[in-house]
C-alpha cells in the first residue's frame, strides 16, 4: 500500500481534502508501526482512526442527507462497514496480542479504496452542485469561476489547439483590390 496523496484521491472541497490528508498520514504511520512490531502505536493509531472517522463520516453523511445525494444510503453502509472493521481489528489485537500487521494493512487498503471510489463520487456530486449554485447566482453578463470536477479535471480541460486559420480576405474575381490613395 502506498497511501500517498494522488490525483485519484482529490475530493474537491477543501475541508474534506484536509481531513483525507490527515487520514492518509495516519494510515501510513499505522502500517509502518504494524510492520515494525510497535503494538502500542498500532492500538493508539486505530483508536485515533475510530474517533477521527466518526467525525469525518458524520460530516459527509450530514451533507449527503441535506443535499439528497442519490448514493447516500450505500455510502453510509460503507462507512458503517469501515467503522466495524476498525473496531474489530482493535479488539483482535487487544485479545490476541501481536502488532496486527495484517489487520492494519487490510484497514489501510479498505479506507484507501473508499476514498478513491465512494468519496470521489461524492466529491463529484458536491462540486457539480456547487458549480450549479455559482451559475445560478451570478449576475447577468458576468463571468463565473467553476470548480474542477474531481476525476474529470483533465478530461474536460480543453486541449491546447492552434488558433483557427482565417482565410485572408481577397477581392472577388474581376474586382481590383482597393489601392492606397496617393495624393
Ligand atoms: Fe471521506
Ligand atoms: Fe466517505
Amino acid at each position: 500500500m502506498s497511501p500517498d496523496w494522488e490525483d485519484g484521491l482529490f475530493f474537491g472541497v477543501e475541508e474534506i481534502d484536509v481531513q483525507h490528508r490527515v487520514i492518509l498520514r495516519r494510515l501510513r504511520q499505522l502500517t509502518a508501526a504494524a510492520a515494525e512490531g510497535r503494538a502500542a502505536e498500532v492500538r493508539a493509531g486505530l483508536r485515533f482512526l475510530e474517533r477521527y472517522l466518526g467525525d469525518h463520516f458524520g460530516l459527509e453523511e450530514r451533507w449527503m442527507a441535506e443535499q439528497g445525494y442519490p448514493g447516500g444510503r450505500e455510502h453510509e453502509r460503507a462507512h458503517a462497514a469501515l467503522r466495524d472493521a476498525i473496531s474489530l481489528a482493535r479488539r483482535t489485537i487487544d485479545e490476541q496480542g501481536g502488532a496486527g500487521a495484517a489487520p492494519a494493512a487490510r484497514i489501510a487498503s479498505a479506507l484507501l479504496e473508499h476514498l478513491r471510489t465512494e468519496d470521489q463520487r461524492l466529491g463529484q456530486f458536491w462540486t457539480a452542485r456547487e458549480n450549479l449554485r455559482r451559475l445560478a447566482e451570478r449576475e447577468p453578463g458576468t463571468g463565473v469561476q467553476l470548480a474542477p470536477i474531481p476525476g474529470f479535471a483533465r478530461a474536460v480541460a480543453p486541449a491546447p489547439a492552434d488558433p483557427p486559420e482565417r482565410p485572408t480576405p481577397s477581392a472577388p474575381p474581376g474586382v481590383d483590390a482597393p489601392r492606397e490613395r496617393r495624393d
